[in-house]
């Protein structure tokens, strides 16, 4: 056994926000055993062979924040990849796109005018960086993972068409956003935003303070303007959940056992 044996088999945390997609994994662990703590329940066991931690994130920046620190800190994960849904605010990113997050912000952290707004106040940024070395791999293996999925009959039912990726900023807040307006104010103050949600950017900081790597993948399920939307839980059930359990697979395979500990948290 290698010194390094014990770090290596860290698990993987696997943080999912819809209950759907955390099903599609939980499918395919065949051993998962249920931990319950913080009024979670967290699912420990393997999925192809790798060991992993799933849950399901909980909605909104505290919720994620206390599931993250538990993955950290209870679980002792070796990463943490989180997925899910948000809204589309770059020009260019449509409804079935996928979004990989290179840079994470919490659009309505505004401590001015002891801070400049969006700073994260003791950390002196206010823009998360996953490793680099992570998100290329994720980037490189979400296009070929969208190709696997058979969503194609779904996409096309939704009346939504081939997904592209996109890789860029994505913003967290405590708000879903679904008017117009609003979503203009955060393209107007942060021109190269691609994505909204209420999660990813918490998930950053946390994994952040435990020197974690992470990476953030979001489907994208409406553009944040009120505009018509997908039937939402056909979109979840027939688009995201298999999107997610494609990519999730597809990294499992690209990124190596243990390669958690040697990628640098940012
Ligand atoms: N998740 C999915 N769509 C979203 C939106 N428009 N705002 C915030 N979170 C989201």
């Amino acid at each position: 056994m290698s010194a390094l044996s014990p770090v290596t088999r860290r698990p993987i945390g696997l943080m999912a926000a819809m209950p759907q997609e955390l099903q599609s994994l939980l499918d395919l662990m065949p051993d998962e055993a249920r931990v319950e703590r913080g009024g979670r329940t967290f699912w420990v066991g393997h999925l192809q062979g790798r060991a992993v931690v799933a849950v399901l994130s909980g909605i909104g920046k505290v919720a994620a924040a206390i599931t993250a620190t538990l993955l950290a800190d209870a679980f002792g994960v070796s990463q943490i990849w989180f997925t899910g849904v948000a809204g589309g605010l770059g020009a260019d990113v449509r409804v079935g796109d996928v979004v990989v997050a290179d840079a994470l912000l919490q659009h309505d952290m505004d401590a001015s005018p002891l801070f400049p707004r969006h700073e994260l106040p003791g950390l002196g940024v206010s823009r998360l960086h996953p490793p680099r070395a992570l998100t290329d791999r994720v980037v490189s293996v979400v296009a070929e993972a969208l190709l696997e999925v058979d969503a194609a009959g779904a996409l096309h039912g939704l009346g939504l068409g081939r997904p592209r990726v996109h890789r860029g900023l994505i913003v967290s807040g405590d708000q879903f956003v679904s008017a117009a307006q609003d979503a203009e104010t955060l393209r107007n103050h942060l021109p190269d935003v691609l994505a909204v949600e209420m999660e990813g950017a918490v998930v950053a900081q946390v994994c952040q303070a435990f020197g974690l790597p992470y990476a953030v993948v979001r489907s994208i399920s409406d553009r944040a303007d009120g505009s018509a939307h997908v039937d939402f839980t056909r979109f979840v059930d027939g688009v995201a959940s298999p999107f997610t359990l494609a990519i999730v697979m597809a990294l499992l395979r690209a990124v190596p056992d243990g390669a958690g500990d040697a990628l640098e948290a940012s």
